[in-house]
């Protein structure tokens, strides 16, 4: 009776969407069949809903079956062809950067793309959103199951297209234009949406649009210097205080960064881009002392939509929920950790080969290596690294004093941890760089010699 069931509706299933999908290659098995079976009863009333509307697309029309992009599109095909290869065959340093999984991918290029849905779940400035509105619900509930954060007390924002315009929409909910901010110097690992200006100019729209003022680390421990940050916030008197960076080797002290903001009423603002997943518990139980109220939580809503955003990108919101389901698991606490372990190994053997390391070593996912103290720039460094397939960022140090042409290194261990690199992997990786290192100094001693390129100096040296 079942089977029999099945069937019937099968057939159904594939008279409706016509030859057109019997030709798109291996679509059958990834996209029809188990939406139908996972549906069940409620794909007749899609269907009919499809029919009402007289539409003939099929799935395949909608999002998926694309032929080979090489012959529809053959220089981006390819171009994205050889970026695959380019991946695939070097070694991947970069703190910021990570390996999506093949779900990730498949969400993120699936119908979701289509779909405009300016508003939240429930209220919409658009029709057909129920799926989406679900969908946007799921990822803000799970955003909280990761955190450990009750309902109750939290509310998520899962719209921002990405990490700067979320700062932004933090500013925008909170402050006032020209209100003060404090944030990480860039120099000191800082990202520019922290604040960042020159003597001559105002580089990052946070300081274009509020006025901020950096706090920065110890010149001699690399430390965030926690004293001096309060002393200047008492003098300076800002309205938020950030937390978090894009380059710092170190736990951040939360409770310190709390306390300095009650001392002069700021809020905090927590920057979790790199730490999220390796420090939650803590971050959470600092900001817990300063619970929004439900007026600025509305005002936070606002701040992204409509205040500085339209429609979400819904397939990014789709492969977010996604993501924080698997930082939830077990899996991810273990991979968090090997990404430390990792990452200390790599300081280890850095250091034991006579390397300067900013701060002396590492307790997270990255490593600020200082170029300065071997005579290099870290600009060369990336250079001679990149000739060998290694890919790493060059990276300013406390004691530059510009962002152009940075005197470090940054190193991180996410990507090649995702790629199943072990402890003895790393340390491989780390006499690796140790080699690059020579090179570059060798580069350095004999720069006006002809025919002694980046290149070529590091072919011939390799
Ligand atoms: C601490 C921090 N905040 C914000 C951002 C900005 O993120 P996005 O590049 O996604 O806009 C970054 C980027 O790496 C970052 O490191």
């Amino acid at each position: 009776m079942m089977l029999g069931f099945k069937s019937w509706t099968l057939f159904l299933f594939d008279a409706f969407q016509g030859p057109h999908v019997q030709c798109a290659k291996g679509e059958r098995q990834h996209v029809q069949r188990p939406f139908f079976l996972a549906v069940g009863g409620g794909w007749l009333s899609q269907c009919r809903r499809r029919r009402v509307a007289n539409l003939r697309a099929t799935v395949s029309e909608v999002g998926h079956g694309i032929p080979d992009l090489e012959h529809v599109d053959p220089e981006i095909g390819s171009l994205i062809n050889k970026e695959r290869m380019r991946q695939s065959r070097s070694v991947n340093l970069i703190a910021s950067e990570n390996y999506a999984s093949p779900f990730v991918f498949e969400i993120l290029g699936s119908v979701l793309n289509n779909k405009y849905s300016e508003g939240l779940p429930g209220a919409r400035y658009y029709g057909g959103n129920f799926v989406i509105d679900d969908l946007e619900k799921l990822c803000k509930d799970r955003a909280l199951k990761a955190f450990n954060l009750s309902p109750e007390l939290w509310s998520v924002n899962v719209q921002p297209y990405s990490g700067s315009p979320a700062n932004f929409a933090v500013y925008t909910a909170l402050l006032e234009p020209h209100d003060r901010i404090m944030g990480m110097s860039l120099m000191a690992g800082g990202h520019l949406t922290h604040g960042h200006y020159t003597t001559t100019r105002k580089v990052s729209a946070t300081s274009i649009y509020f006025e901020s003022l950096p706090y920065g680390v110890d010149p001699k421990t690399g430390l965030i210097d926690y004293e001096a940050l309060r002393e200047t916030a008492k003098v300076f008197r800002p309205r938020l205080i950030i937390a978090g960076a894009s380059a710092y080797p170190r736990h951040i002290d939360w409770a310190q960064f709390r306390a300095a903001c009650d001392e002069v009423g700021a809020y905090l603002l927590v920057d979790m881009a790199h730490i999220s997943g390796l420090d939650p518990p803590d971050l959470v139980r600092e900001s817990q002392r300063q619970l929004p109220s439900s007026e600025s939580i509305q005002l936070k809503l606002a701040a992204v939509f409509p205040a500085l955003q339209g429609g979400p990108h819904n397939a990014t919101i789709g492969a977010l929920a996604f993501q924080l389901r698997e930082v939830a698991s077990p899996e991810f606490k273990d991979y968090c950790e090997r990404v430390v372990a990792n990452s200390k190994v790599l300081a280890s053997c850095l250091t034991k080969h006579g390397s300067k390391l900013v701060t002396g070593g590492t307790d997270n996912h990255l490593l600020l290596w200082d170029l300065k103290a071997e005579g290099l720039s870290g600009a060369k460094m990336e250079k001679v690294c990149e000739e060998a397939s290694i890919i790493v960022n060059r990276n300013t140090i406390a004691s530059d004093s510009s962002p152009i042409s940075p005197g470090g290194v940054r190193l991180g261990s996410c990507a090649m941890t995702t790629r199943r690199v072990d402890e003895e992997g790393f340390r491989r990786i780390g006499t690796y760089l140790v080699r690059a290192r020579d090179i570059a100094r060798g580069i350095q001693e004999r720069p006006s010699r002809p025919g002694k390129s980046v290149e070529r100096w590091t072919w011939l040296h390799w």
